[in-house]
């Protein structure tokens, strides 16, 4: 039985695996650039966010009805629930389904259609984070949260994410200042390969509560002691960090002395079906290859929840933390 554990950083797009997309390529009519997906799995291999976010964008193209994003939705849950996740934070990007002509109701209802039985079905609660396109306009992105607001019943939060570099967090202050007005938590994608001042930026202007990656905030120490004294929450995402090259090697991943350091890190899994693995695989590469010890998994198992936005469910959380607790490694 594997670790127990929330997963707080999952861009559902990201979890389109290519045989998937093809079936949803045929269901749809649509004829893909690769000839099939041992093709597709050869463009894999990227320099940086921005040459990821390219084939991300382009193979979510085969997304068009409700039932491709239930379907996708469903496939990600039924491997999460393998991996040993109980509580499941998912982003969406509408941005890029609503510029091709899909309904925000399409992906929302879509999605909910898999995550309201997601419990009975999987055995994992969940909740929907809406992020906003960093690489689109400020006017986008409140024309999106507008357009959010009949499903809002269904969103518990917004992020931000995209292209990092060029896209401060400031750029968003109002769109997140209208979110919250709206009751939705924040979150948002900061120091993945923009400056520790990005993340600085995201919890002063923004108001965010956790922050995604966050990584380079080892380049600046008044940061850290900041994140620390205050409980931020980071998600880190380690295979996602050695495909995109924000870290050499995954044995040069800083995880260690960002927990030794004192911040509430939680590891998760990005884009897995891009970056060759899911949770529990990115667990398990951290343990193998950064010598974590059984006591450091357990403490990430437990941050997991504690970073959760289970606030309106303390009884559940209690529950999960008991069981990580009581887990034993075989
Ligand atoms: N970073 C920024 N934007 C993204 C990512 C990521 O890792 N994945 C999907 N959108
Ligand atoms: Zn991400």
């Amino acid at each position: 039985m594997p670790l127990p554990k929330a997963e707080l950083h999952l861009h559902i797009e990201g979890t389109l695996e290519p045989e998937l997309a093809f079936a949803l390529a045929a269901r749809n009519g649509l004829t893909l650039p690769w000839a099939d997906t041992e093709e597709l799995r050869h463009a894999y291999r990227f320099e940086d966010l921005q040459s990821f976010l390219n084939l991300y964008y382009e193979l979510m193209t085969v997304l068009r009805t409700e039932q491709d994003f239930e379907d996708l939705a469903n496939a990600y849950l039924a491997r999460a629930a393998a991996q040993g996740v109980r509580h499941a934070e998912i982003f969406f990007d509408p941005q890029a389904h609503l510029a091709r002509g899909v309904a925000m109701g399409t992906v929302v209802e879509g999605l909910w259609r898999a995550l309201g039985a997601s419990e009975a079905n999987h055995g994992i609660s969940t909740a929907l984070i809406l992020c906003f396109l960093r690489d689109e306009s400020a006017a986008s992105a409140l024309a999106t949260l507008d357009a959010a607001k009949p499903h809002l019943d269904r969103i518990t939060g917004v992020g931000l994410d995209s292209a990092e570099v060029g896209h401060p967090p400031v750029k968003f202050r109002e769109v997140f200042e209208a979110a919250a007005a709206l009751g939705l938590r924040r979150v948002a994608h900061a120091g993945e390969e923009g400056p520790p001042e990005y993340i600085t930026e995201a919890l002063d202007v923004l108001g965010v509560e956790r922050v995604d990656h966050g990584l380079r905030c080892m380049e600046d120490g008044a940061l850290v002691e900041r994140l620390v004294r205050e409980r931020i929450p980071l998600t880190l995402c380690p295979l996602s960090n050695v495909r995109l090259r924000t870290v050499d090697t995954l044995a040069d991943h800083p995880l260690p002395a960002m927990l030794d350091a004192g911040l509430l890190c939680t590891v998760n899994s990005d884009d897995p079906a891009y970056f060759g693995g899911y949770v529990g695989d990115n667990f398990d590469a951290v343990a193998e290859r950064l010598g974590l010890t059984e006591d450091r998994l357990r403490e990430l198992a437990r941050n997991s929840f504690l970073a959760s936005f289970l606030e309106h469910d303390e009884e559940r959380r209690a529950r999960y933390i008991a069981e990580v607790e009581a887990y034993t490694f075989s």
